[in-house]
């Protein structure tokens, strides 16, 4: 049972504590964010050198498993929120039926399982990639023979940054990508010839009023985020479509917080010549997102305290956009010119206090203000 309609626990006044599972800088943000609202944030994660425990002296280290730490949770906190989406179903059934989860087990199910999350797109008439449900080599050559090649073998569970993921050339690579993937429940997806990728960051509160941020234009590097810039720069035809299958998601996931939609924009050309964009969906989170975090810099409420506002039943703050923008990730050893970044003008400089640099980790961001607006240099 799921306290989602109950209207009792709809707010979260100042002075109130909201729980984040997990501890990294998405946590972090969030308690960030609350606490300008005047909102605790009590942070449960496993590791006790999460990022987030720098930033609220309100935390539990125990395991997503841990029924007791997680009842004890659940009663000093007034909402129970996540900022991964490979929260265990147990953990979230465990936490909804003594709080209020939020947004819902629904949501972080559909989201945490690709064939499930892809299904619930298809069965919208919201248009992905080709894909087919893969339990067996045999189901993998049927599916190869299906879709085509190339091809990507992905794990239906725990993927994220590229990781759980073989790509398949030919027929031959089949068996070796099964494998390599440890005969776990998969998918397989056609490759898709994207021209760029795009996300919409949206929120929806308790009383079902949305906030939409603008669209952008996602930059990958070794399957991680490297930049995004905003505007995307998509036809307008392409945004309505966006928003559109954004409102269908909350509405359908009976969705309360942030959540975030990655898309492929893809080239078609229909009898004439010209030719005309098209979005595929890729994935969502039910969370806020990398590809949002230039908010903070450039709108009057950030993804997080959106975020914050919805789950604790707020009215939705304004996500009019003032600037363009470029936000780009400092990964692992890049962060280690703090010192050039703050020196910049225009350059907005959010660090995380990770102790361990590792190659590729995510230790910080920046976002540039683009005052001249978006040209091709910024986009690439
Ligand atoms: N079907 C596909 N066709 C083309 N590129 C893909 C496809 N699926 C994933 N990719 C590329 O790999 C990246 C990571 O894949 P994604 O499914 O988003 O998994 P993750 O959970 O790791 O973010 C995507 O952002 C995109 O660049
Ligand atoms: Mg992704």
């Amino acid at each position: 049972m799921t306290h989602e309609n109950d209207k009792t626990v709809a707010t979260v006044p100042p002075g109130g504590t909201i729980g984040i599972l997990g501890g990294g800088q998405l946590g972090r943000m969030i308690a960030l964010s609350a606490a300008r609202l005047g909102i605790n944030a009590h942070i449960y994660c496993p590791d006790p050198n999460s990022p987030a425990f720098d930033v609220t002296p309100r935390k539990t280290v125990a395991a997503y498993d841990d029924l007791a730490a997680l009842s004890d949770f659940a009663g000093a906190v007034d909402v129970v929120t996540f900022e991964f989406e490979n929260v265990p179903a147990e953990t979230a059934e465990f936490l909804s039926a003594r709080t209020c989860l939020r947004p819902n087990a629904l949501s972080l199910a559909v989201a945490q399982d690709r064939l499930r999350e892809k299904t619930f797109f298809r069965d919208r008439a919201i248009a992905t990639a080709p894909f087919a449900d893969v339990s067996s080599e045999t189901d993998l050559l049927e599916a190869v023979d299906a879709i085509g090649t190339p091809a990507i073998l992905k794990t239906r569970r725990l993927g994220y940054d590229g990781k759980g993921q073989r790509r398949i050339e030919t027929r031959q690579q089949a068996a070796d990508a099964w494998q390599a993937l440890k005969r776990q429940p998969c998918i397989l997806e056609g490759l898709v010839n994207f021209t760029s990728e795009v996300s919409l960051v949206l929120a929806r509160g308790v009383n079902g009023e949305t906030a939409f941020y603008d669209l952008a234009e996602n930059r990958h590097e070794n399957h991680i985020l490297r930049r995004s810039v905003v505007p995307a720069g998509l036809a307008s035809d392409c945004t309505r479509r966006a928003r559109e299958i954004g409102e269908t998601l909350l509405a359908d996931l009976d969705y309360i917080g942030v959540l975030a939609i990655e898309f492929f924009v893809v080239e078609t050309r229909s009898g004439s010549d010209i030719p005309s964009q098209k979005l595929l969906v890729n994935e969502i989170a039910p969370r806020v997102h990398n590809s949002g975090h230039w908010t903070e810099a450039a709108c009057p409420t950030s993804q997080f305290e959106q975020h914050v506002r919805a789950i604790c039943g707020w009215p939705l703050g304004s996500s009019e956009r003032y600037f363009d923008v470029r936000m780009s990730n400092l990964l692992g050893a890049e962060a280690d010119g703090w010192a050039d970044v703050a020196a910049q003008a225009d350059c907005i400089p959010h660090l995380y206090g990770k102790s361990e640099t590792r190659d590729g980790r995510k230790m910080g961001h920046i976002t540039q203000i683009l005052r001249n607006g978006v040209d091709i240099v910024e986009r690439n």
